[in-house]
């Protein structure tokens, strides 16, 4: 049974990364064990769904994102009995899991590619191989199939002299994409999912999945983006359709991550009649700050561009019966603490700090959709700012660095980048006190702590009053209790010329739903302002149609400052740094 928008509005999801959340046996990685140990924590935060990223066997080329296989616990994380225990300690506390199924491509080291490897056909096939460009015959590469890159540098095709013939990878070399046009790739990807249901999970994240149809003809791409052109290729929906019908998880969560996507495909993605997912993931929001659309040119962060996206988003999905996952932070990005707080990137905590964390919870948890909460995001962890590129661990920090050297840049310029857009800067160890090693580990970590671990610590925050922690669990208290706030519509706002860092949007209950909530007092409508400017503004808010929108008598329910801001005539507001507040009319 498909999901109605309101029981999807009601969740609140956490995303755990496990090699850097609770490492339970002393070796530096995070474990199955640590996350069971942290359960009691996890639901005090009262969210719903714990997302875990993927603990199967793997070289660990892209940290687990390479998977060798799909059905089994690789020891550094546990054991199968590990996981059943965190299953089942999870439920008697309400909290489901949810794994992250990489399944557009294995890992090098998976039994189908190295059975394609030792010369079967049968599993030949189960990947996309091709003969070079200009190729002589048999044994001589020519040039690859196409111009594309992949996502972590370099060209998406490598040559294997085992198959005598270019593989393609989207992302590192040892990771081969599979070849969904093959019914037998889609019947072993059934199987997988299916087993991981039957363990009693409660739903699914699946990696890159937009990414699964390939084009027909691997042509050049401009730019070498091959990506925009494998992004919902033409058999995408129809192959999710297959595999959560046979699957049998229709009546799970599941979300999809969709790179490069577009509006109109993640409409069908999401749209309850299409069968496909619950939600999506897109990152369009999350490239505002992107030169030139290319992430390793660094940019302050285009707040119109941004506000411009959740709009079209937000508004469009809506229109479209669409819905959208919400957040700022995962494994892959920059802490948007760091990102957004006006300071240009490298781990502060200055004073703003806390005022910049908080704006931005509000800013998406009020959101129409579903909030995602990544680890250390609750308690306002930042980017680390390593000193040196030795301490960096992922293959794209490194391999982009190395291409910066060789484009000419600075080793200071370089690592000053990389400081600022490392898919690390997410990756640091949980920080759950002020003990060493920030309480995450008894050994030594796999990555190292941010230095700011002393100060900023779920232990420190835990019982403070007005802590980032605090306030999380509020705006997870407000989702639940408010049904403006899971089921109203959205409409954003225009905040005016004296504000053009200012994000505003309005939430708001019709019929019935609106009746029930004044029948229990409960607010019909909120207004929320969000500033990402360092200095105070005059915001002016104005609907679509230009009208000034009516602010007396509305009242303050949360707030980044302890009173509300000044509001005046007609619309307008003195809102002070990274001020966000949220206003309900009952
Ligand atoms: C997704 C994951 C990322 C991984 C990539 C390839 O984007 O979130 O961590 O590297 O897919 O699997």
């Amino acid at each position: 049974m498909a999901r109605s928008t309101r029981d999807l509005g009601k969740i609140v999801a956490y995303q755990i990364y496990i090699k850097s959340f609770c490492d339970s046996d002393g070796d530096g990685i995070g474990d199955l064990p640590g996350i069971t140990s942290k359960l009691d924590y996890l639901a005090s935060l009262g969210i719903d769904y714990v997302w875990i990223t993927p603990f199967f066997p793997s070289p660990q080329r892209d940290n687990g994102y390479d998977v060798s296989d799909y059905c089994a616990v690789d020891p550094v994380y546990g054991t199968m009995d590990d996981f059943d225990e965190l299953v089942r300690e999870a439920r008697a506390r309400g909290l489901g899991i949810m794994l992250d199924m990489v399944l557009c491509h294995t890992s090098v080291e998976h039994a189908w590619f190295q059975r394609a490897l030792a010369g079967d056909e049968r599993y030949q096939r189960f990947y996309i191989l091709r003969d070079g460009r200009g190729s002589a015959g048999p044994g001589d590469p020519g040039e690859p199939p196409s111009n594309w890159q992949c996502a972590f540098g370099g060209s998406a095709w490598q040559w294997e002299p085992r198959l005598g013939k270019w593989y393609l990878h989207m992302h590192d070399v040892s990771q081969p994409d599979l070849d969904w046009t093959n019914p037998e790739v889609r019947d072993a990807l059934v199987d997988v999912v299916r087993s991981w249901r039957d363990r009693g999970v409660a739903g699914f994240r699946f990696d890159v999945v937009n990414l699964i149809s390939k084009p027909e003809v691997f042509e050049d791409a401009p730019g070498g983006n091959g990506r925009r052109v494998v992004a919902d290729g033409p058999h995408v929906h129809e192959y999710l359709q297959e595999l959560v019908e046979r699957a049998g998880i229709g009546d799970m969560l599941t979300v999809g991550e969709m790179a490069s996507t577009t509006l109109e495909d993640c409409v069908r993605y999401t749209a309850p009649a299409s069968r496909e997912l619950n939600m999506v993931f897109n990152f369009h929001h999350l490239k505002v700050d992107y030169r030139g659309g290319n992430k390793w040119e660094l940019m302050d962060p285009d707040i119109a561009r941004l506000r411009e996206v959740f709009q079209t988003w937000g508004e469009g999905m809506q229109a479209g019966g669409g819905w959208n996952a919400l957040f700022w932070n995962n494994h892959d990005q920059p802490r948007a603490i760091s990102r957004f707080g006006g300071r240009g990137g490298a781990g502060y905590e200055g004073s703003s700090w806390e005022k910049v964390g908080k704006m931005l919870g509000i800013c998406t948890h009020l959101m129409q959709g579903t909030p995602y909460i990544y680890q250390g995001e609750e308690i306002g962890m930042t980017n680390p700012g390593y000193a040196s590129i030795e301490e960096y661990r992922d293959v794209e920090s490194k391999n982009y660095y190395r291409i910066m050297l060789d484009e000419g840049k600075s080793p200071a310029e370089a690592l000053r980048i990389v400081g600022e857009r490392s898919r690390d800067d997410g990756r640091t160890p949980m920080q759950w006190s002020a003990d060493e090693h920030a309480g995450f580990t008894t050994g030594e970590p796999w990555i190292g702590v941010a230095p700011n671990y002393e100060r900023v610590n779920v232990a420190a925050e835990e019982d403070a009053p007005g802590s980032m922690l605090e306030f999380y669990r509020e705006l997870v208290r407000l989702r639940k209790e408010l049904s403006v706030v899971s089921e109203g519509s959205v409409r954003f706002y225009d905040a005016g010329a004296g504000a053009r860092r200012v994000i505003a949007y309005e939430r708001e209950l019709s019929g019935e739903a609106a009746d029930a909530a004044r029948a229990a007092g409960e607010p019909v409508r909120a207004v929320v302002l969000c500033s990402f400017d360092a200095e105070p503004c005059e915001a002016v808010l104005r609907g679509s149609d230009g009208a000034a929108v009516e602010l007396a008598g509305l009242e303050r329910v949360l707030g980044n400052y302890h009173d509300a801001p000044a509001a005046g005539a007609a619309g307008s507001v003195e809102l002070r740094p990274f001020e966000a507040v949220v206003f309900v009319q009952r």
